[in-house]
Protein backbone atom coordinates (compact mmCIF):
# COMPACT_ATOMS: atom_id res chain seq x y z
CA UNK A 1 0.00 0.00 0.00
CA UNK A 2 1.61 3.40 -1.03
CA UNK A 3 0.49 6.45 1.17
CA UNK A 4 0.32 9.63 -0.92
CA UNK A 5 -0.08 13.30 1.27
CA UNK A 6 -0.71 16.64 -0.22
CA UNK A 7 0.51 19.43 1.96
CA UNK A 8 1.58 22.99 1.91
CA UNK A 9 1.54 25.43 5.25
CA UNK A 10 -1.36 28.11 3.38
CA UNK A 11 -4.88 27.49 2.67
CA UNK A 12 -5.82 28.06 -1.01
CA UNK A 13 -2.70 26.29 -2.24
CA UNK A 14 -4.65 24.03 -4.51
CA UNK A 15 -4.38 21.13 -2.12
CA UNK A 16 -7.94 19.81 -2.35
CA UNK A 17 -8.16 20.37 -6.33
CA UNK A 18 -4.65 18.31 -6.30
CA UNK A 19 -6.07 15.67 -4.33
CA UNK A 20 -8.98 14.81 -5.92
CA UNK A 21 -7.50 15.00 -9.66
CA UNK A 22 -4.38 12.45 -8.15
CA UNK A 23 -6.86 10.06 -6.52
CA UNK A 24 -8.84 9.89 -9.45
CA UNK A 25 -5.96 9.61 -11.98
CA UNK A 26 -4.49 6.76 -9.76
CA UNK A 27 -8.09 4.81 -9.91
CA UNK A 28 -8.24 5.29 -13.45
CA UNK A 29 -4.68 3.85 -14.16
CA UNK A 30 -6.07 0.77 -12.47
CA UNK A 31 -3.84 -1.89 -10.26
CA UNK A 32 -5.82 -1.44 -7.27
CA UNK A 33 -8.02 0.19 -5.63
CA UNK A 34 -7.85 3.72 -4.16
CA UNK A 35 -8.93 5.88 -1.37
CA UNK A 36 -8.72 9.58 -1.09
CA UNK A 37 -8.55 10.45 2.75
CA UNK A 38 -9.84 13.75 3.76
CA UNK A 39 -7.86 15.04 6.54
CA UNK A 40 -9.04 18.75 6.78
CA UNK A 41 -11.89 19.56 9.27
CA UNK A 42 -13.45 21.76 6.70
CA UNK A 43 -14.09 18.35 5.09
CA UNK A 44 -13.88 20.06 1.05
CA UNK A 45 -13.04 16.74 -0.53
CA UNK A 46 -15.72 14.56 1.31
CA UNK A 47 -18.30 17.77 0.84
CA UNK A 48 -16.93 17.66 -3.40
CA UNK A 49 -17.00 13.48 -3.40
CA UNK A 50 -20.65 14.21 -2.23
CA UNK A 51 -22.09 16.62 -3.80
CA UNK A 52 -20.58 15.27 -7.17
CA UNK A 53 -20.94 11.58 -6.67
CA UNK A 54 -17.70 9.99 -7.13
CA UNK A 55 -17.34 6.70 -7.06
CA UNK A 56 -14.27 7.08 -5.80
CA UNK A 57 -14.35 5.83 -1.81
CA UNK A 58 -13.52 9.06 0.00
CA UNK A 59 -13.25 8.83 4.45
CA UNK A 60 -12.85 11.87 7.03
CA UNK A 61 -10.14 11.34 9.30
CA UNK A 62 -8.72 14.64 10.69
CA UNK A 63 -6.66 13.51 13.48
CA UNK A 64 -3.14 14.34 15.17
CA UNK A 65 -3.39 10.37 15.42
CA UNK A 66 -3.95 9.88 11.84
CA UNK A 67 -1.12 7.83 11.06
CA UNK A 68 -1.92 5.62 14.10
CA UNK A 69 -5.35 5.61 13.11
CA UNK A 70 -5.61 5.00 9.61
CA UNK A 71 -3.82 1.34 8.94
CA UNK A 72 -6.78 -0.45 11.32
CA UNK A 73 -9.27 1.99 9.38
CA UNK A 74 -7.98 0.79 5.84
CA UNK A 75 -6.90 -2.73 6.43
CA UNK A 76 -5.21 -4.31 3.20
CA UNK A 77 -8.15 -2.92 1.01
CA UNK A 78 -6.62 -0.32 -0.89
CA UNK A 79 -3.34 -0.33 -2.82
CA UNK A 80 -2.64 3.71 -2.92
CA UNK A 81 -4.16 6.19 -0.56
CA UNK A 82 -4.52 10.09 -1.01
CA UNK A 83 -4.36 11.79 1.81
CA UNK A 84 -5.56 15.95 1.14
CA UNK A 85 -4.77 17.51 4.44
CA UNK A 86 -5.30 21.45 5.88
CA UNK A 87 -3.04 24.43 5.90
CA UNK A 88 -0.95 23.40 7.66
CA UNK A 89 -0.52 26.42 9.92
CA UNK A 90 -4.06 26.18 11.08
CA UNK A 91 -3.42 22.33 11.99
CA UNK A 92 -0.15 21.92 12.51
CA UNK A 93 -0.85 18.58 14.20
CA UNK A 94 -2.92 16.41 11.63
CA UNK A 95 -0.51 17.70 8.71
CA UNK A 96 2.40 16.29 10.71
CA UNK A 97 0.47 13.23 11.55
CA UNK A 98 -0.35 12.69 7.36
CA UNK A 99 3.43 13.39 6.84
CA UNK A 100 4.03 10.49 9.50
CA UNK A 101 1.70 7.95 7.15
CA UNK A 102 2.74 8.68 4.08
CA UNK A 103 5.35 7.12 1.49
CA UNK A 104 5.09 10.38 -0.44
CA UNK A 105 4.40 13.79 0.18
CA UNK A 106 3.41 16.41 -2.20
CA UNK A 107 3.98 19.66 -1.52
CA UNK A 108 1.67 22.18 -3.61
CA UNK A 109 2.56 25.57 -4.79
CA UNK A 110 2.05 28.07 -7.61
CA UNK A 111 5.79 29.10 -9.03
CA UNK A 112 5.11 33.00 -7.20
CA UNK A 113 7.87 34.16 -4.68
CA UNK A 114 4.91 34.45 -2.28
CA UNK A 115 4.44 30.87 -1.99
CA UNK A 116 8.20 29.97 -2.27
CA UNK A 117 8.79 32.00 0.58
CA UNK A 118 6.24 29.98 2.52
CA UNK A 119 8.26 26.64 1.94
CA UNK A 120 10.61 26.64 4.99
CA UNK A 121 8.10 25.68 7.56
CA UNK A 122 7.28 22.85 5.55
CA UNK A 123 10.51 21.45 4.90
CA UNK A 124 11.08 22.01 8.85
CA UNK A 125 8.14 19.46 9.58
CA UNK A 126 9.51 17.28 7.15
CA UNK A 127 13.12 17.12 8.90
CA UNK A 128 10.94 16.86 12.37
CA UNK A 129 8.89 13.80 10.47
CA UNK A 130 12.17 12.15 9.02
CA UNK A 131 14.03 12.34 12.42
CA UNK A 132 10.77 9.94 13.97
CA UNK A 133 10.74 7.82 11.07
CA UNK A 134 12.86 4.50 9.81
CA UNK A 135 12.05 5.08 6.30
CA UNK A 136 11.40 8.67 5.51
CA UNK A 137 8.90 10.11 2.96
CA UNK A 138 10.03 10.83 -0.53
CA UNK A 139 9.09 14.66 -0.61
CA UNK A 140 8.65 16.53 -4.09
CA UNK A 141 7.28 20.09 -4.70
CA UNK A 142 4.30 19.97 -7.02
CA UNK A 143 4.01 23.00 -9.22
CA UNK A 144 0.06 23.91 -10.01
CA UNK A 145 -1.48 27.10 -11.42
CA UNK A 146 1.59 27.49 -13.67
CA UNK A 147 1.66 30.12 -16.66
CA UNK A 148 2.88 29.14 -20.61
CA UNK A 149 6.20 30.90 -20.79
CA UNK A 150 6.35 32.82 -17.42
CA UNK A 151 9.83 33.02 -16.64
CA UNK A 152 8.98 32.56 -13.00
CA UNK A 153 8.08 29.24 -13.51
CA UNK A 154 11.84 27.83 -14.11
CA UNK A 155 12.93 30.52 -11.04
CA UNK A 156 10.99 28.97 -8.76
CA UNK A 157 12.00 25.38 -9.72
CA UNK A 158 15.32 26.23 -9.35
CA UNK A 159 15.59 27.93 -6.40
CA UNK A 160 13.48 24.91 -4.94
CA UNK A 161 16.31 22.56 -6.49
CA UNK A 162 18.95 24.14 -4.96
CA UNK A 163 17.43 24.09 -1.66
CA UNK A 164 18.27 21.04 -2.32
CA UNK A 165 14.59 19.71 -2.53
CA UNK A 166 12.92 17.74 -5.46
CA UNK A 167 10.45 19.27 -7.79
CA UNK A 168 8.37 17.47 -10.14
CA UNK A 169 8.69 17.99 -13.77
CA UNK A 170 5.14 17.15 -14.32
CA UNK A 171 3.13 20.48 -13.81
CA UNK A 172 -0.45 21.41 -13.45
CA UNK A 173 -1.48 24.94 -15.34
CA UNK A 174 -3.83 27.30 -14.64
CA UNK A 175 -6.83 26.67 -16.02
CA UNK A 176 -10.81 27.48 -15.96
CA UNK A 177 -11.53 23.77 -15.96
CA UNK A 178 -9.32 23.31 -12.72
CA UNK A 179 -10.74 26.43 -11.30
CA UNK A 180 -14.19 25.48 -11.31
CA UNK A 181 -13.56 21.68 -11.02
CA UNK A 182 -14.87 21.59 -7.00
CA UNK A 183 -18.30 20.16 -6.68
CA UNK A 184 -18.10 18.15 -9.86
CA UNK A 185 -16.97 14.70 -11.50
CA UNK A 186 -13.53 14.85 -11.99
CA UNK A 187 -12.51 14.64 -15.50
CA UNK A 188 -8.64 13.52 -15.64
CA UNK A 189 -6.25 15.34 -18.18
CA UNK A 190 -3.23 14.46 -19.21
CA UNK A 191 -1.46 16.74 -16.28
CA UNK A 192 -2.23 14.97 -13.15
CA UNK A 193 -2.28 11.87 -14.72
CA UNK A 194 1.67 13.16 -15.34
CA UNK A 195 2.08 13.85 -11.27
CA UNK A 196 0.38 10.14 -10.46
CA UNK A 197 2.68 8.58 -12.44
CA UNK A 198 6.07 10.47 -11.19
CA UNK A 199 4.39 9.99 -7.51
CA UNK A 200 4.07 6.18 -8.11
CA UNK A 201 8.10 6.30 -9.32
CA UNK A 202 8.90 8.29 -6.54
CA UNK A 203 7.12 6.08 -3.66
CA UNK A 204 8.46 3.46 -5.41
CA UNK A 205 12.41 4.23 -5.36
CA UNK A 206 11.59 4.87 -1.36
N1 LIG B 1 -4.57 24.40 -11.78
C1 LIG B 1 -5.46 25.29 -11.35
N2 LIG B 1 -5.91 26.28 -12.17
C2 LIG B 1 -6.79 27.20 -11.75
N3 LIG B 1 -7.30 27.24 -10.52
C3 LIG B 1 -6.91 26.30 -9.64
C4 LIG B 1 -5.97 25.28 -10.00
N4 LIG B 1 -5.78 24.49 -8.92
C5 LIG B 1 -6.55 24.99 -7.93
N5 LIG B 1 -7.24 26.08 -8.36
C6 LIG B 1 -8.17 26.91 -7.60
O1 LIG B 1 -7.47 27.49 -6.50
C7 LIG B 1 -8.31 27.58 -5.37
C8 LIG B 1 -7.69 26.83 -4.20
O2 LIG B 1 -7.64 25.46 -4.53
P1 LIG B 1 -7.91 24.33 -3.45
O3 LIG B 1 -9.21 24.50 -2.78
O4 LIG B 1 -7.63 23.06 -4.13
O5 LIG B 1 -6.75 24.70 -2.42
P2 LIG B 1 -6.49 24.13 -0.96
O6 LIG B 1 -5.03 24.21 -0.77
O7 LIG B 1 -7.14 22.81 -0.79
O8 LIG B 1 -7.23 25.21 -0.06
P3 LIG B 1 -7.62 25.04 1.50
O9 LIG B 1 -6.32 25.13 2.24
O10 LIG B 1 -8.53 26.19 1.75
O11 LIG B 1 -8.23 23.69 1.68
C9 LIG B 1 -9.65 26.99 -5.77
O12 LIG B 1 -10.50 28.03 -6.16
C10 LIG B 1 -9.30 26.12 -6.96
O13 LIG B 1 -10.36 25.95 -7.84
MG1 LIG C 1 -8.39 22.11 0.70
Amino acid sequence: MMVMAVVNLKGGSSKTTSSAFLAHALAERGGGDVLLVDADPQGSAARWASLAEWELPVIELAHRDLHRRLPGIVGDRYSTIVIDTPPMEDHRGIVISAMRAAGVVAVTLAPTMIELDRLPPVWSALDEVAAVREAPPAVAALLTRTVPRAASTGVVRDVVVSGGHRVLDAMVPRRESYAQAYGAPVVVGPHYRAVAEELLTLGAAA
